[in-house]
């Protein structure tokens, strides 16, 4: 446990956000300038609708701004598509790869994710790539076998430990208030660690593993507090500064 990643708190707005709700970064932004985030680096993955507003208001804060998906190729015919330059040419630095959602609502797969977590790496953005298992995998003892497929089928070539961030979010703790036990959580992250030591030798070590699905200012210290757990990716309450800060306070102190 030595040299541990400067843990991430992200948040992803998901379909949710208006102009008006940029004064929630705003609020964050300010909660962390104040010191609400204690030693975490803090990211907000708000519609790619908001990020250039969004990194506008976060220029030379310590904030960074993702998107929540991109296409593979760098440009092209690719109606209503957005590519990983695109997302950074509006300053973001993050880009969210095979979230559940994404793998579910546009039947992705991994092949499909690794190539965009490839192109996030060559736009010179930090790919944050998610794996998890359904509730039925879980029953059937299958959550180990499927995140260890997910990882090694979507692993992007040329990944290290400042291009990648993993995030395990098992997919029946998404938005359910639903969380697995410290103890299923520590299983699981050891596993990945375990995998992620294999496929980048030593640099492994570095590469930041974020718990998702449900994360709330109530049950974020004990979360964050497990083994291998080195932040948070955090959907419905990352919609308000005020439970996203309570999130990103398990960090300070
Ligand atoms: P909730 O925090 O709403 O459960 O969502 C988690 C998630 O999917 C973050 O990517």
């Amino acid at each position: 446990m030595t040299d541990r990643p400067r843990p991430l708190v992200a948040g992803n707005w998901k379909m949710n956000g208006l102009i008006a709700s940029l004064s929630e970064v705003s609020a964050i932004r300010d909660a962390v300038a104040a010191g609400g985030a204690g030693r975490a680096e803090v990211a907000i993955c708000p519609p790619a609708t908001l990020i250039a507003a969004a990194a506008g208001l976060c220029k030379d804060t310590k904030i960074a701004i993702g998107g929540q998906d991109c296409h593979a190729a760098r440009n092209g015919a690719h109606t209503g598509d957005i590519s990983a330059d695109m997302l950074k040419d509006a300053g973001a630095t993050y880009v969210i790869v095979g979230h559940s959602e994404r793998r579910t609502d546009h039947a992705e797969t991994n092949e499909q994710v690794r190539a965009k977590a490839e192109a996030v790496i060559a736009s010179g953005l930090k790919a944050i790539l998610c794996v998890g298992e359904s509730k039925n995998e879980r029953e059937a003892g299958k959550t180990l076998a499927v995140v260890g497929d997910q990882i090694e089928q979507s692993w992007p070539k040329g990944a290290s430990a400042k291009s990648l961030v993993v995030a395990y979010e098992p997919i029946w703790a998404i938005g359910t208030g639903l969380t697995p036990t410290p103890d299923d959580v520590a299983e699981v992250h050891a596993f990945i660690r375990h995998q992620v030591q294999r496929l980048l030798g030593a640099d492994g070590a570095g590469v930041r593993l974020l718990y998702g699905g449900s994360v709330k200012p109530s049950n974020a210290s004990e979360l964050m507090g497990v083994r291998d757990v080195d932040g948070a990716l955090v959907g419905g309450a990352s919609l308000t500064a005020k439970d996203f800060m309570g999130i990103a306070a398990a960090y300070k102190g």
